[in-house]
């Protein structure tokens, strides 16, 4: 068993194989002139583990291109962030279910595929191959571990999240808690967790994707107006669009973490182990 990765999974498809202590194949990425995708991979093994998360549209193209050239092995598929996971039902009509449009690309030449904390789990249905959706809530845990904050509290940005932030909690049997929002008038709404304080103490924020960070940042301003002394900003995915960063830095965030699905400088933990592992249960 050999892994290969498109361009943007590369560091984590590097450490899978060292998890799985199995080499790489090389794959060579151009472009044409006119800004189509273009690859050639190394020689094939006769197992293929396939690594390439969906962070935009060329990561897509470029996945579905590694796949055809590893036709004739036996592949499986690791998709670590899928893009349009979050449109998963017609909110108006004439909308598309994208998770669906996406997961039905992926029949040709697969055998199976991992995702990683997709943002709605129901949407695995949607996959023509078995697909089993992992979670690295304990990676998230081990990383905040390391941190050593004093009785902190796992709080999710709404009661969607509460499962993932449980995982991440129950790692350090810290209190978990989600945020819910009260509206006081017209323009104003409170954001407090639930049932617990998060006064005197640190607060993680914990969530599977980070976007705009617009989220966070309106809740740290208000935990910290709440006696938080400190907030921190935890996710699987750091989509991390226009400034979201800096954005949240400026809202007083103390650190913002996610793990390798997408590569990032804020990468602190990564999701390699945590696939390795499902791949030797399979
Ligand atoms: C949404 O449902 C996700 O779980 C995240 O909460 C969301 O993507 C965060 O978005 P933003 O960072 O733009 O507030």
């Amino acid at each position: 068993m050999k892994v290969i990765s498109t361009e943007r999974s590369q560091i984590l498809a590097a450490r899978l194989a060292t998890a799985l202590g199995t080499g790489m194949i090389d794959v060579k990425f151009s472009r044409f002139p006119d800004g189509e995708l273009y690859l050639a991979a190394g020689e094939l093994d006769d197992e293929t583990v396939i690594v390439g998360s969906i962070s935009d549209s060329d990561a897509l193209v470029q996945l579905l291109l590694l796949i055809d050239a590893c036709e004739g092995s036996q592949n499986h598929l690791v998709i670590p962030y899928m893009a349009y996971a979050r449109q998963d039902k017609k909110f108006r009509e004439g909308e598309p279910i994208s998770a669906r449009a996406i997961a039905r690309l992926f029949k040709d030449h697969v055998k199976d595929c991992i995702t990683v904390n997709i943002h709605e789990p129901d949407v695995l249905k949607y996959f023509s191959v078995p697909t089993r959706n992992i979670s690295v809530a304990q990676d998230v845990g081990a990383y905040i571990q390391s941190l050593n904050l004093k009785n902190p509290l796992i709080l999710a940005p709404d009661d969607g999240a509460m499962a993932f932030a449980e995982g991440v909690a129950a790692t350090g049997t810290w209190d978990c808690d989600h945020l819910e929002k009260t509206r006081l008038s017209g323009v104003e709404v409170r954001m407090a967790p639930k049932s617990l304080s998060a006064a005197s103490r640190p607060v993680v924020i914990v969530d599977d994707i980070i976007s705009t960070g617009g989220t966070i940042a309106t809740a740290a301003q208000m935990l910290y107006r709440q006696g938080a002394t400190g907030v921190y900003a935890a996710c699987v995915h750091g989509v991390l669009i226009g400034g979201a960063f800096v954005h949240l830095q400026a809202a007083g965030i103390r650190d913002v973490f996610c793990s390798d699905t997408i590569e990032r400088a804020c990468s602190r933990f990564s999701a390699a182990d945590c696939i390795a592992s499902a791949i030797r249960k399979r």
